[in-house]
Order: structure tokens, then sequence, then C-alpha cells
């Protein structure tokens, strides 16, 4: 019988990237598949922190092996705001366009533009937890750039490129991702 692991998202996109990478011996379930339908507490104050609490949430409400994650974009010059924050950086509306001006608006005249999206992931597998880092280094730039991708991908640009994550499109940025190098390590850990 297949092993199932349940994803807390439900995004679809994020979950069928990571169904591929795990290949057939692995279900894996999304939150509408379980008849999850709440809003999960994401309180804390890390990354980290948040992640755990999502997959401790499905863990304990429905007995499955999950995983969760959450990302931040760390700004060095900010002390590695918007952060946990990041969502809801200019307000609770979840708004990107608007957490972008908040951003650059926030570093008109700094020099230091240095940035890193960090993901954490928290697998609970067999009630012991487990936690994946995925680190992307890059750079704020001065205005929006492209227009693939999300949140704060036209602003971003990766270190060793000179085109933002929204010029770059997701076929390099998935190459290359935070969320790529977290995923890779979770699936390499599941694996074997
Ligand atoms: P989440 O934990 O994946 O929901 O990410 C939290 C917030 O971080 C999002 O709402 C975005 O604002 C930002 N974010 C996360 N991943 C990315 C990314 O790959 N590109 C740009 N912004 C991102």
């Amino acid at each position: 019988m297949k092993k199932k692991l349940v994803f807390a998202t439900n995004n679809a996109h994020k979950l069928e990237e990571i169904a591929s990478i795990l290949g057939e011996k692995i279900e894996l379930l999304s939150l509408k598949d379980i008849g999850c339908t709440a809003d999960i507490p994401e309180t804390a104050d890390t990354l980290q922190g948040n992640a755990i609490q999502k997959a401790e949430y499905i863990h304990n409400h429905y007995g499955f092996d999950c995983f969760a994650d959450d990302t931040g974009l760390e700004v060095e010059a900010l002390d590695g705001a918007p952060g946990v924050f990041s969502a809801r950086y200019a307000g609770d509306g979840h708004n990107s366009e608007a957490n972008m001006q908040k951003l650059l608006q926030n570093l008109q005249g700094v020099e230091n533009r240095k940035a890193q999206f960090r993901t954490v992931i928290c697998l609970i597998l067999d009630g012991k937890q487990h936690l994946f880092e995925g680190i992307c280094k890059g750079e704020i730039i001065k205005e929006k750039r492209g227009s693939a991708g999300f949140g704060y991908d036209p602003i971003f640009v990766p270190e060793g490129y000179n085109e933002s994550f929204a010029q770059l499109g997701n076929a390099v940025k998935n190459k290359i991702s935070h969320r790529a190098k977290a995923v890779e390590m979770l699936c390499k850990y599941l694996k074997k």
C-alpha cells in the first residue's frame, strides 16, 4: 500500500510539483483531500515556528504523517524584515503590490540591498519532527522588473543572475529557489 502523506496546503501548483518529485511510492494529499477547511493558525514569530505549528495542527487533528512550509524574504539592511511577516508586510490584505512598495520605500537611499528568501519545512513522520531549510540569496533592485511569479519576485534578483525572479520565469526559478532547495532536501529524506 502507498504511504499517505499530507502537505498542509491547498496550493495545487506546489502540491503537483512535490508529488512529481516524490514519485509513486507516496500518495500526497492536500488539506482539501483530508476534509480540512479550517484556517490553520500561523501565529508564531519565526518561519520555523509557523511551519511546526501548521504541521502539528494536522498531525494532532487528523493523525496523518504530514509536512508544512513557511517562507519569508529577509532583508539585511532591515534586520531580517519583512521575514515571517512577508505576506502581510503592508497590512492584512496580503497585497503583493503594496508589500513591494513598502519595501522599496523602506530601502530608499539604502546602499546595502542584500536579501534572501528562506523556506522552512517541518515534516512529522511517525510522530517525529524533522526540519529542512532552503535559502536563495540575492538583492532587492530599485524598481519592479518582469511579470512572472508572485509576491516579491519582480524586485528580487538572485545571486549570479542579472534578471529578477519575475523576469527569469518559473522554469529557472524552480531550479534555484529557496522552496526548491528545501523541497529537494525533504524529498531526499523521504526517499531514503
Ligand atoms: P508562504 O509561506 O509560501 O505563503 O509565503 C509567505 C509570503 O512570502 C508570500 O505571501 C510572499 O509574499 C512571499 N514569498 C514566498 N515565496 C516567495 C517567492 O518565491 N517569491 C516571491 N515572494 C515569495
